[in-house]
């Protein structure tokens, strides 16, 4: 098949596309196990509170019904290192929708009745869910993720901002939003002479293993994770959760394999979601919109047993210039689900405040608001004075305003007409870290001239295994077809999970690294001729990346939106979208196109559809499922597509890539908003800009 010359820069489709397509991919609850029992979630109905009785009669009786795990019978975890995955350990209820029990069965049908006739009594206790900037438990973080400092202050803010010619100070919000990969998550777990084995769909299988080994008190080298095909995650996969613990704790329970695939409405609450957002901004500029001041004030929830604090304000202190600055971050539990991961934390909500705020200045100024982005940009990082790896925001704005054809917009908002509609346009920016982990990888080559190369990075549909395969293809300067790569299994070299858009750079300078350490040694010690029993070198990035100089390190980009607004139903049809971004060196255009216009739309879902409705009177979703949950399907954008201008990065990393799984997201939806802006006069400052928002304001035909 992949004949010839391949190497970075190359597009290639998928190298697991056909097992994909055929079938033959397996994913976590697909692995054949002999004697595999099924488990069924059962979550409490109960926001707040502690069992008091547990009655399994009736599922018991229920033919094909094995047991029914609790915390009164479930095996003992050894560690408390998070609230999350202690589970079925105490009769105590944290939140509704939280796993209080497991029905473990013959079939999956006899589970799902199981857990149907399980009988679970409470005593209830009041509980919070409703976030609001003037919640009584909101307190100050000691930081916010994964490590940033809680909040940060340059200059005078105060001072800069009442001198300023210009202020603007609004707030905007944001709505919980749910991950809903493809795949709901699950897990196929056995235990083989004190052995665990368990198939997991993780983002990361290394974390799994290490996490579960210590849960279960067990060496890492007694736990085995595999994550062959991930069928999506965006962060929700990114951090060990509940399945694999459950699945193996049944399956040590039972004596037997067992397999635990959540339904996809028990993927809304406990596998988390991203925090509602509450952001306050305020911009202090000059007539000539030149920032004096920024502050971004950020607030938003967690758990009560576990702190997630969103990194939401966290862009503001890298995106543009001004000498006045603050952001902050606040935070309360409540009684709800643990917050998690979900694509871009941090920067894609915190882009919505900042850059429609920015568009609203923009409004104040008179200025076009592509103009009021350069005017502002920066050569150096603003708070950490550190010059930037690369910084092309400036080129992704100009190509990008080129290309959509923004040059002579009228800045009127609400004049344009196309049939019964009112049409704009808008603009954002975007940044997103350029981030590197160490990582181990293996390179071999046999007699026969065949290379296999092995590291635990993970496919989670993103083509990550096709864009190692480029790399070590380019580093051994080999045909492709005589290059296998190997990810996905924690028995294999470990390295970062793929997240925080760190996967293809790290991964790709550990496989960089082992390839040309192997045609080294081949060269200098075997004279170019491969030893009969082959040969293996494996290298590791710890040091290398630990040893990076101190930059800025980002990625950039710009969106284009263009919108209609229906004046009678106060529909909103997007027919036009672009993103240009500057992410240093792309290994596989094909697949970077794929991440890119992914981020883009799913900023799109955000911006007009997806909303995490809690019913605070039960503290409970009231929107589970993909009918009541919107998220934008093909037929919800028109034209779509993203592109890249030239970024050569030799100071990001060896091989010049940035990560871009992520930045596509990052003022996507502010870039919706404020073309809805510029279409209608109305400014819509709270997520999702649905028809109800509009409608009494729109122009009557
Ligand atoms: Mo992504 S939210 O960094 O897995």
């Amino acid at each position: 098949m992949n004949t010839g010359t391949v190497g970075i820069g190359r597009g290639h489709p998928r190298l697991e596309g056909p097992a994909k397509v055929t079938g033959t991919a397996r994913y976590a609850a697909e692995y054949p196990a002999d004697g595999v029992a099924y488990a069924w979630a059962v979550q409490s109905s109960v926001a707040k509170g502690r069992i008091v009785r547990i009655d399994p009669t009736a599922t018991l009786a229920e033919p094909g019904v094995l047991d029914v795990l609790t915390y009164e019978n479930a095996p003992r975890l050894h560690s408390t290192e998070s609230a999350e995955l202690f589970l079925l350990q105490t009769p105590q209820v944290h939140y509704r929708g939280e796993f209080v029990a497991l029905v473990l069965a013959e079939s999956l049908e006899a589970a799902r009745e199981g857990a149907l006739l399980l009988r679970v009594d409470y005593d209830t206790e009041p509980h919070s869910s409703l976030l609001t900037e003037h919640h009584p438990g909101l307190y100050r973080p000691e930081k916010v993720n994964p490590s940033y400092p809680t909040d940060t202050a340059l200059g005078d803010f105060e001072a800069g901002y009442a001198a300023a010619e210009v202020q603007l100070d609004q707030t905007y919000r944001t709505p919980a939003y749910h991950n809903n990969p493809m795949e709901p998550h699950s897990a196929t777990a056995r235990w083989l002479d004190g052995r665990l084995l368990v198939h997991d769909s993780s983002q990361g299988s290394t974390l799994v293993r290490d996490t579960l080994g210590r849960l279960f008190n067990l060496p890492a080298e007694t736990v085995r994770v595999i994550s062959a095909h991930v069928g999506g995650g965006f962060g929700s996969k990114g951090s060990p959760r509940c399945t694999p613990v459950l699945a193996a704790m049944a399956a040590r329970h039972l004596g037997r394999p067992v397999r635990l695939a959540l339904t996809r409405q028990q993927v809304f609450g406990p596998i988390g979601y991203r925090t509602p957002t509450i952001q306050r901004l305020r911009l202090g500029s000059d007539a000539d919109g030149r920032l004096a001041a920024i502050c971004h004030d950020a607030i938003s929830q967690t758990s009560t047993g576990v702190e997630f604090a969103e990194q939401t304000a966290v862009l503001t202190r890298s995106l543009y210039a001004a000498p006045h600055r603050r952001t902050t971050h606040r935070l309360t539990r409540l009684d709800v689900p643990t917050p998690s991961w979900m694509r871009a934390p941090g920067e894609c909500p915190g882009s919505f405040a900042l850059e429609c705020a920015m568009d609203e200045l923009a409004v104040a100024c008179g200025m076009d608001p592509v103009e009021l982005r350069i005017r502002n940009d920066t050569d150096v990082d603003p708070e950490e004075g550190l010059p930037f790896t690369s910084r092309n925001l400036v080129a992704c704005l100009r190509e990008g305003a080129r290309r959509f054809g923004w040059a002579d917009r009228d800045p009127t908002p609400g004049v344009r007409r196309h049939g019964r509609c009112l049409v704009g346009t808008g603009v954002a920016s975007a940044i997103y870290p350029a981030r590197t982990a160490g990582a181990h990888a293996r390179a071999r080559v046999e007699p026969d001239g065949s290379y296999q190369v092995s590291i635990n990075a993970t496919d989670i549909g993103t083509g990550a295994r096709t864009a190692l395969w480029l790399v070590a293809a380019e580093a051994l300067a080999v045909p492709g077809d005589r290059v296998t790569v190997e990810v996905g299994d924690s028995d294999l070299p470990p390295a970062f999970v793929a997240g925080g858009s760190f996967g293809t750079a790290g991964w790709g300078w550990a496989v960089d690294k082992a390839c040309r350490e192997l045609r080294r040694q081949l060269a200098e010690r075997h004279g170019g001729t491969v030893p009969a029993a082959g040969l293996t070198v494996q290298v590791d990035t710890m040091t290398d990346v630990a040893e990076q100089p101190r930059y800025a390190r980002y990625a950039f980009g710009a969106h284009f939106v263009e919108v209609r607004v229906d004046v009678d139903s106060g529909e909103i049809r997007v027919p036009r979208m672009l993103g240009i971004f500057a992410t240093g060196r792309v290994v596989n255009p094909a697949t970077a196109r794929s991440q890119l216009i992914g981020g883009m739309t799913m900023g799109l879902s955000m911006a007009l559809h997806e909303e995490g409705a809690l019913d605070h009177r039960f503290g409970d979703w009231v929107n589970r499922d993909l009918a009541t949950y919107h998220i934008a399907s093909c037929a919800d954008v028109e034209q779509i597509d993203a592109d890249w201008v030239d970024d050569p990065d030799e100071r990001v990393n060896p091989l010049g890539i940035k990560g871009l799984g992520e930045i596509g997201i990052v003022g996507s939806a502010a870039a919706v908003a404020n073309a809805v802006y510029h279409a209608t006069g109305i400014r819509v400052r709270e997520l999702p800009i649905q028809p109800d928002k509009l409608l009494d304001r729109l122009p009557t035909t």
